[in-house]
């Protein structure tokens, strides 16, 4: 029996704390129905920008949880009462270029006053080692909490790249939203990152990578899905 990815690794169907990073897999009937339409490859790309787009916002709902807040008074057209807003320093949203690109709109529709960083990283398709070809984000990022967008974390390379920049810059908080992941990225994630404040939340765990890297079962190159190929 094929094995079901959303529920690839049993234990983790919630969320689970592994060697101080936490993962989160967002087990909920909406996200299994989008992760399923974005998988089928008779998808066309605008209909996957779209759904991508509508999954990101609801992982981005679980991933946004622990969002730093402060109170807040304020009136009411009855009374004055106290409440919530989003602390300051305000969260920063890092896409990891290409792909990353097409979470942004979904994340920020619940971060609106968010500011925004890119990260242009890319993967040698040989070696599978991640490489940086553009920073555009604050030096410091000291107290900043940080959502960093990638939909695959699949050999984890690219990912722990991109939060060691982040935690070298001072980022405290940082959670990675990835519509995907494979186990194999899952345990480099662990074990390079052991002991940072880091949480992944994603849609699923797949069942392995194949030899050229690609998540199985997966939903094929991400950015390729989104945009068209680029060569
Ligand atoms: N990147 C992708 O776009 N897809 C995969 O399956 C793995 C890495």
């Amino acid at each position: 029996m094929p094995a079901d990815p959303a529920r690839a690794r049993p234990g983790l169907g919630a969320s689970a704390t592994v060697e101080g990073m936490r993962i989160h897999v967002v087990d909920h009937p909406l996200v299994a129905h989008k992760l399923t339409t974005l998988r089928d490859t008779r998808t066309d790309s605008p209909t996957f920008r779209r759904l991508a787009d509508e999954l990101v916002t609801l992982l981005a709902y679980e991933a946004t949880r622990d969002v730093r807040t402060e109170q807040v008074d304020i009136q009411t057209p009855v009374t004055a009462t106290t409440g919530v807003r989003l602390a300051r320093p305000r969260p920063l949203v890092v896409p990891i270029l290409r792909a990353g690109l097409g979470m942004l709109d979904g994340m920020v529709r619940l971060l609106p006053t968010a500011e925004v960083g890119f990260l242009g990283m890319i993967r040698d398709e040989e070696t599978l080692q991640a490489s940086t070809y553009a920073t555009r984000m604050p030096e410091d990022l000291s107290g900043r909490q940080v959502y960093v967008l990638d939909p695959m974390l699949a050999t984890g390379g690219t990912l722990v790249a991109a939060i060691d920049e982040l935690i070298s810059r001072g980022a405290d908080d940082v959670t990675a939203l990835c519509l995907l992941a494979a186990p194999e990225g899952v345990e480099v994630m662990e074990r390079e990152l052991d002991g940072s404040p880091v949480t992944v939340v994603t849609a699923a765990i797949d069942e392995r990578l194949n030899e050229h890297g690609y998540i199985v079962p997966g939903l094929g190159d991400a950015g390729d899905r989104m945009y068209g190929s680029a060569d």
